[in-house]
């Protein structure tokens, strides 16, 4: 017989436990693009195209801010499906899993129809790097007309991380096209653009200026005439690594990756990551960033978009866990859920 104070003792454990099992699988993040990934006041995220900063022991995501009616552009020979420039988006969060609306940071200018930002123009896959010697918060993003053709490179710059940032403008760095882009800031402080360029032939990589809010010289030509889109980057072991897809507008294909010793090149092909359902197409997703998590040795994390090209604004996300199997050799998997250790 079990004595009283034996079945108390034995429901405090089930209470315990079940409290465990809880709170750990609250630490999951569902890849399952049923349901929406909300903010901590509801709302679904609308972060697209985006990137996040580590700042000060904070997560700050940024994104496309998509709202709206999405409508195809007529008289394009390709699916030019769009949705007006609201801004971009800010969320924070200190666990990567609860994150609270920080408000548009850059905002859509209605009004005059020549500024980059207004609701009838492109603005995407902003990303934004801190400078510590100007103490700046430095965006850059996608800026281009509805129909493609500007394909121009845009700045704009914050005191804090939060907003409002102050737009710069927009230039063809190099006087070449720019159009999918991201930022990378390097250990030793220097920073690069890396974006498609030649109508999306050729993917640039240039080094930024010292207070990163324009390009020096340097640049490299990249993966010459293969059409790669959506880089996203991050370096392990000494080796940089870059994810690209390929170029078929908000349509899924195969994801492709490089490695390199220098971040300027030569790189190296390595293949498609991405292994097990849907591998072949990215799991319907395409890349956008490859997160470093905060004080985990080895710990990246791949962010992808899934998107819904007739409702752009009801796109999804894809978060999955990069294997580092050796010499920057690479395998992302697909996993129902990740979880964030
Ligand atoms: C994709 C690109 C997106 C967006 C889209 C427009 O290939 O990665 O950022 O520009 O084309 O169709």
């Amino acid at each position: 017989m079990l004595s009283k104070y034996k079945i108390l003792r034995i429901l405090i454990l089930f209470i315990l436990l079940g409290g465990r099992i809880i709170a750990q699988s609250n630490r999951v993040v569902s890849n399952s693009t049923e349901r929406d990934w909300l903010d901590t006041s509801g709302m679904p995220i609308n972060a697209h195209g985006g990137g996040i900063l580590y700042h000060e022991g904070t997560y700050y995501w940024y994104g496309e801010y998509k709202s709206g009616k999405t409508t195809l552009l007529p008289g394009q020979n390709w699916e030019c499906y769009r949705t007006d420039v609201s801004g971009v988006s800010c969320y924070s969060s200190k666990d990567l899993l609860n994150w609270k609306f920080e408000g548009l940071v850059l905002k859509g200018m209605p009004g005059n129809t020549h500024n980059d930002l207004h609701p009838s123009n492109v603005l995407e896959r902003p990303k934004v790097i801190y400078n510590s010697k100007t103490k700046k918060f430095v965006m850059w993003m996608h800026i281009d007309t509805a129909d493609y053709s500007k394909a121009c490179a845009g700045v704009a710059v914050c005191d804090t991380p939060t907003g409002e940032f102050k737009y710069l403008g927009s230039q063809r760095p190099h006087k070449a096209m720019s159009r999918d882009q991201t930022i990378y800031k390097d250990e030793d402080g220097r920073a690069y653009q890396i974006f498609s360029s030649e109508d999306n032939a050729t993917l640039y990589i240039s080094e930024l200026t010292n207070d990163y809010l324009g390009h020096k010289e340097t640049y490299t030509r990249n993966f010459e005439n293969k059409f790669r889109e959506a880089p996203a980057i991050f370096k392990t072991n000494n080796k940089y690594v870059l994810v690209t897809s390929g170029c078929s507008a908000w349509n899924p294909n195969e994801a492709e990756y490089a490695i390199a010793d220098s971040i300027l090149g030569k790189w190296t092909v390595i293949g498609n990551p991405c292994t097990g359902k849907d591998a072949d197409k990215t799991f319907y997703g395409q890349s956008t960033f490859i997160l470093p998590v905060a004080g985990k040795n080895k710990y990246y994390i791949a962010m992808f978009d899934k998107w819904e090209k007739t409702d752009l604004e009801k796109s999804k996300y894809i978060w999955l866990p990069i294997l580092i199997i050796d010499e920057g050799k690479i395998e992302i998997p697909w996993k129902d859920s990740l979880i964030i250790k």
